[in-house]
């Protein structure tokens, strides 16, 4: 993790959120405000015409110097739903394959009038060291969205998690979640764990082998199961997670063959959970590896509403950020 200020460089100083760098440290009021503000924006997306004027003259960079589908695609979908300007940078074919420094690839960005950046890196803390770096020249004004910073948040997909979780449950007291897999290496799980307890979940379970569970974690207010049955047992939402091999130093299982056989999500494990119990999955999935195709296609799973969502949510955040 890179150096970070101690304050939360989120909020400005009257309170208000400035840019999106992490869950954590965020009060109710701006969790709830986002997911009402994506309701409204939800059905936008069954109109004829799918746009609205919000972020009309307003430029927003898409930085994204990791592999992304879904959230570069809903970020860029979602900006253009507001009618901004959408660049997406070609970090492939980029002058970063040159040698140029992230932050004076920043400042050319700012020159070229961005109004928002948003950014995805494999380094955990990328975020925090371009918002560090816009307040030092002056820039404040351009708003920072973190799209995934390595292992360490990835705030909208915990914000589109919640909103689906809402969706589906309607009031987040009284549910328990259970969270399976890597959570280790995922910045979804850490997103979702401090997006979970500040909205007051019933309890949040974290479901996974010794080696791919944080030291301590139970300090995030979580619940630690380290074997599926228990994890699983009467619980009203299950979120899967991916094996994130590109994050992991030296094989941490024994074959994927036998992680599937003790923590693959199959119809027979989800049948420990509530009847009504959803099924979520942040993607990209890895079937017969943490989930069972029947599962995944099954009538549970919501997984591709979570990606719908996502949209609306999307839009939210960038809206919120430019002041409406
Ligand atoms: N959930 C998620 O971050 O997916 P992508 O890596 O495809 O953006």
């Amino acid at each position: 993790m890179l150096n970070r200020p101690q304050s939360n460089p989120q909020l400005n100083a009257k309170g208000e959120l400035t840019h999106l760098l992490s869950i954590d440290g965020l009060p109710r009021e701006a969790l709830i405000r986002i997911l009402d503000t994506a309701s409204s924006f939800l059905e936008i997306s069954d109109r004829d015409v799918k746009k609205v004027p919000l972020l009309r003259g307003k430029s927003v960079f898409n930085l994204f110097f990791e592999n992304s589908t879904r959230t570069r695609t809903t970020f860029e979908i979602a900006a253009k739903r507001l009618s901004a300007d959408v660049i997406n940078l070609d970090v492939a074919r980029s002058s970063t394959a040159k040698g140029e420094t992230l932050l004076d690839t920043v400042d050319n960005l700012v020159a070229m009038h961005a109004d928002m950046l948003v950014v995805r890196h494999a380094a955990s803390g990328t975020p925090y060291l371009i918002v560090d770096h816009l307040q030092r020249i002056g820039r404040a004004d351009v708003h920072v969205v973190n799209a995934g910073d390595g292992r360490h948040a990835h705030p909208t997909q915990g914000l589109l998690d919640m909103y689906t979780i809402r969706h589906y449950k309607k009031d987040f007291s009284g549910l328990t979640v259970a969270i399976v897999g890597d959570i280790l290496h995922s910045r979804v799980a850490r997103s979702d764990i401090h997006a979970l307890n500040t909205l007051g979940a019933g309890e949040v379970r974290a479901v996974g082998p010794q080696t791919l569970l944080p030291t301590a974690i139970e300090k995030m207010g979580v619940r630690v199961c380290m074997d599926l049955q228990t994890g699983l047992k009467d619980c009203d939402v299950v979120i899967m997670l991916r094996l994130q091999n590109e994050r992991m130093n030296g094989a941490l299982l024994p074959s994927a063959r036998e992680y599937f056989r003790c923590y693959g999500l199959t119809p027979r494990a989800l049948a420990l959970a509530k009847p009504d119990a959803i099924v979520m999955h942040p993607g990209p999935m890895n079937r017969g590896v943490e989930i069972d195709s029947l599962v995944a296609d099954g009538p549970q799973a919501v997984i591709l509403p979570q990606v719908t969502f996502g949209i609306a949510v999307r839009m939210a955040v960038l809206s919120i950020l430019a002041g409406n």
